[in-house]
């Protein structure tokens, strides 16, 4: 299932590369993010590419255009084959990013990464969104943000299920939006608020989703893995 993207949020190159091995040819590739990253390293991610794994590199990047661009040129080469920055880092951050993916992947003759970014983070909810200073709706700001992904040139952006609809009502039916926050009904949802399941996610027009604990944190990951899949299967052929 091309759609279905597995967040390795393990400590270990070990740990992720069992993973791998036995999700491989389920679904359509993994994400490595900040907690794998940190503890092992570019190389990890260079191997599950060069092993033809489509690899969605999730360090949510959020700094100064330049140094973003840099970020973005060194995963372009890595062999990423998504990356992400935060949305709020504005819209000069975020040409910035596309040119240097643009740019790196000619330069090196290597596939141009999809650039997404992140909206609001799926931790967050109406309630808490005034913390860190916003008083719009969650709605409201994501559309926003969204939208000035969009205008910024980039191909999509990461958020809740909840808000596909108006993203893309907002973007168009060309722009992907990958969504976490995916929890089937016997699922805990752990800290994520804004939770869908996998088939309601994609009936909902998501074009990618992120799964994570559902399916590393499963007793038997492939049999979870399989079942979502199947689960998306279903929506794709209904
Ligand atoms: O375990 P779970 O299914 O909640 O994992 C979701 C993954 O998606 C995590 O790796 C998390 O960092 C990531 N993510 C998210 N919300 C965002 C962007 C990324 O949950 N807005």
């Amino acid at each position: 299932m091309d759609q279905l993207l597995v967040a390795l949020d393990v400590d270990t190159a070990a740990e992720a590369r069992a993973l791998a091995d036995r999700l491989r040819g389920i679904v359509g590739g993994f994400k490595v993010g900040s907690r794998l990253f940190t503890s092992e390293g570019p190389s990890l991610v260079e191997e599950l590419a060069s092993r033809g794994d489509r690899v969605f590199l999730d360090l949510k990047f959020h700094d100064i255009p330049n140094t973003v661009a840099g970020a973005v040129a060194a995963a372009t080469r890595l062999g990423a084959w998504m990356v992400n920055v935060h949305a709020s880092g504005g819209s000069a951050m975020m040409r910035a990013a596309r040119a240097a993916a643009d740019g790196e992947a000619a330069r090196a003759s290597r596939p141009t990464p999809l650039v997404i970014a992140v909206t609001v983070l799926t931790s967050l909810d109406q309630q808490t969104l005034p913390e860190i200073g916003l008083e719009a709706s969650m709605t409201a700001q994501v559309e926003r943000l969204a939208a000035l992904a969009e205008a910024s040139g980039l191909d999509g952006v990461v958020a809740s299920p909840h808000e596909i609809d108006i993203i893309r009502r907002r973007c168009g039916r060309r722009f992907a939006v990958v969504t976490p926050g995916i929890r089937g009904a016997g699922d805990q949802p752990g800290d994520q608020r804004r939770t869908m399941s996998a088939a309601e996610a994609l009936a909902a027009g998501a074009s990618y989703l992120v799964v994570g604990r559902p399916i590393i944190a499963a007793a038997d990951p492939r049999a979870a893995a399989e079942r979502i899949a199947a689960e998306c299967r279903h929506v794709a052929a209904s």
